[in-house]
């Protein structure tokens, strides 16, 4: 079976209350559907505590959305991965665009963070993904190439193992024009490759999910391609009827 992982992003949405009816449909509509695939939720940090109480029981993850360059000290604001490890985090988002962008991290503070986030044993969720101008002329694969070498070059070998990767063209997320699913399919391809090549993993096990205005009415098309192996759900997840309709899709699908 295809290897697949659903990731909600809930970016700067959520409440206490959200979290409690989230979890209260969920709960009472779900549970076959949960079981097969693997499924993080990723709340704002201050909420993980919150969804981690709410996921007892349910085969679903915590996921951060970002986590510090350092360890511990004087770095007011920041959270560590020891910190997110000790609440029982196993999975980290890294280098989304909105970061990327809004937060000025490059591809060397992404890349500390993916090797710190694999030290303590997490599992790091890598955002790569080229933005509407470097689609148009033409740079989409040098970009992403770039993306993966600023990890690849550090290390010997098998880095992406226990990694997953969300391709998210920029100019998809959040703008409900989702990507052509035959291009995510060829870029996936492209990163498996670059990946199998430099990283000598087994290519049937790279995940390389899809990110980009993900719903319940455009992911049949994304999950005849073959080598889409999840998706990473902004809006979308956001509304627990949306999101379990595309588990449910999911599971009838693959
Ligand atoms: P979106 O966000 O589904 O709202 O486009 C995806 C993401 O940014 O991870």
């Amino acid at each position: 079976m295809r290897n697949f992982v659903i990731v909600a992003n809930w970016k700067l949405n959520g409440s206490i209350n959200m979290i409690s009816r989230f979890f209260e449909y969920l709960k009472f509509h779900s549970s076959i559907y949960l079981e097969k695939k693997t499924i993080i939720i990723a709340p704002p940090t201050i909420y993980l505590k919150e969804v981690n109480k709410n996921i007892s029981n349910m085969n679903i993850f915590i996921g951060a959305q970002n986590v510090d360059i350092n360890l511990k000290g004087s770095f007011t604001g920041e959270t560590s991965v020891l910190m997110l490890q000790d609440i029982g985090v196993k999975y980290v988002i890294i280098g989304h665009s909105e970061r990327r962008f809004l937060h000025n991290e490059n591809n060397d503070t992404i890349a500390k963070k993916f090797f710190l986030i694999k030290k303590e044993n997490l599992i790091p969720i890598l955002c790569v993904g080229e933005t509407e101008k470097d689609k148009k002329y033409g740079c989409t694969k040098q970009v992403i190439q770039e993306q993966l070498n600023c990890i690849l070059k550090k290390s010997k070998k098998l880095v992406f193992k226990n990694a997953i990767i969300a391709y998210e063209p920029v100019w998809a997320i959040g703008t409900g024009l989702s990507a052509d699913p035959e291009y995510v399919q060829l870029i996936h391809k492209f990163i498996k490759n670059h990946i199998e090549k430099h990283d000598f993993m087994n290519i049937n096990d790279i995940i390389v999910q899809y990110g980009g205005s993900v719903n319940c009415s455009n992911i049949k098309k994304f999950l005849e391609q073959p080598d889409i192996n999840g998706f990473l759900i902004g809006n979308a997840s956001l509304s627990p009827q949306e999101f379990l309709k595309i588990i449910k899709i999911t599971h009838d699908i693959i």
